[in-house]
């Protein structure tokens, strides 16, 4: 199936590996053009390697959502040499779990930059752009912990949570520039992140998902070439949950 993303570039954050990794594939194969952004520049370059090499366009930048200044350096890099950046996918994410009685400030803090606060910059600096072109489109990597909360992750759950609200507050603002703005909320996915669960976890949630089993990158990837494509030109504000069922209303 075409989307028509031949030439668009897709800008990833924190797309090194896992989930941004495997939508940078997807993206690829429809011949858009692939910028990786992450925190370590050997590892984003080889990711970026291993897409050429399958005959994609694709580049890494080292890159850390935070830096406020380093990211609009390098948005104007990427606009300057790619020409635009069609769609933003804040894909960048970490957890720092525990109980919230033993959650340590740093820990709280360091979450919340990195998903939300991370996600307003490359945002803010983005939209510059697709402002000026009157087109444009930002997927957001949510999570099902934003929608239902899960004890041990209320850092991480305030986080993706937030960015949901964050999405619909920037899709209201941005609508009448020719900018959609969606997020895609993952349920449990297959990936590094993922893989340090104790398998009876794993088994648990396996257990309340209604098509019973973990979902796979690919699955997310699917989701955001839909978001980024003409087919959903009339979707905006929303959060689609790839989850199996789990937080079905
Ligand atoms: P991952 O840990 O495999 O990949 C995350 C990537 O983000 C890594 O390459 C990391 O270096 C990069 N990163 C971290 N901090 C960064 C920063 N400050 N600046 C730039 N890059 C940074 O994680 P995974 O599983 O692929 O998750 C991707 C996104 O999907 C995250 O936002 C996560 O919260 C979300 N998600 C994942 C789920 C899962 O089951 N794996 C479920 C729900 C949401």
């Amino acid at each position: 199936m075409s989307y028509k993303l031949e030439n668009k570039v897709i800008v990833i954050t924190g797309g090194a590996r896992g989930i941004g990794f495997a939508i940078a594939e997807t993206f690829a194969a429809q011949g858009s053009v692939l910028v990786l952004i992450d925190l370590n520049q050997e590892q984003v370059e080889r990711s970026a390697q291993a897409l050429v090499e399958k005959g994609c366009q694709a580049f890494g930048y080292a890159g850390n959502v935070t830096d406020s200044a380093g990211i609009e350096e390098l948005f104007a890099r990427i606009v300057e040499k790619h020409g635009a950046i069609d769609c933003l996918v804040n894909n960048a994410g970490v957890t720092r779990d525990n109980l919230l009685i033993r959650m340590k400030e740093e820990d709280w803090q360091l979450v919340l930059d990195i998903n939300l606060k991370g996600s307003f910059i490359c945002t803010q600096k983005a939209f510059k752009y697709m402002m000026k072109a009157r087109s444009g489109c930002i997927i957001n990597i949510a999570s099902v912990i934003g929608i239902m909360g899960n004890a041990g992750q209320a850092n991480y759950a305030a986080s993706k949570g937030g960015l949901i609200a964050f999405t619909k507050s920037c899709a209201k603002e941005f609508a009448s520039r020719g900018v959609r703005v969606n997020a895609v909320a993952p349920g449990f996915i297959e990936t590094e992140m993922t893989a340090t669960l104790p398998a009876d976890v794993v088994a648990g949630y396996a257990k309340v998902i209604p098509l019973q089993k973990m979902g796979s990158p690919a699955d997310i990837a699917k989701t955001c070439l839909f978001l980024a494509s003409d087919d959903s030109s009339y979707i905006t504000g929303q959060t689609i949950a790839v989850d199996g069922g789990l937080t079905m209303r």
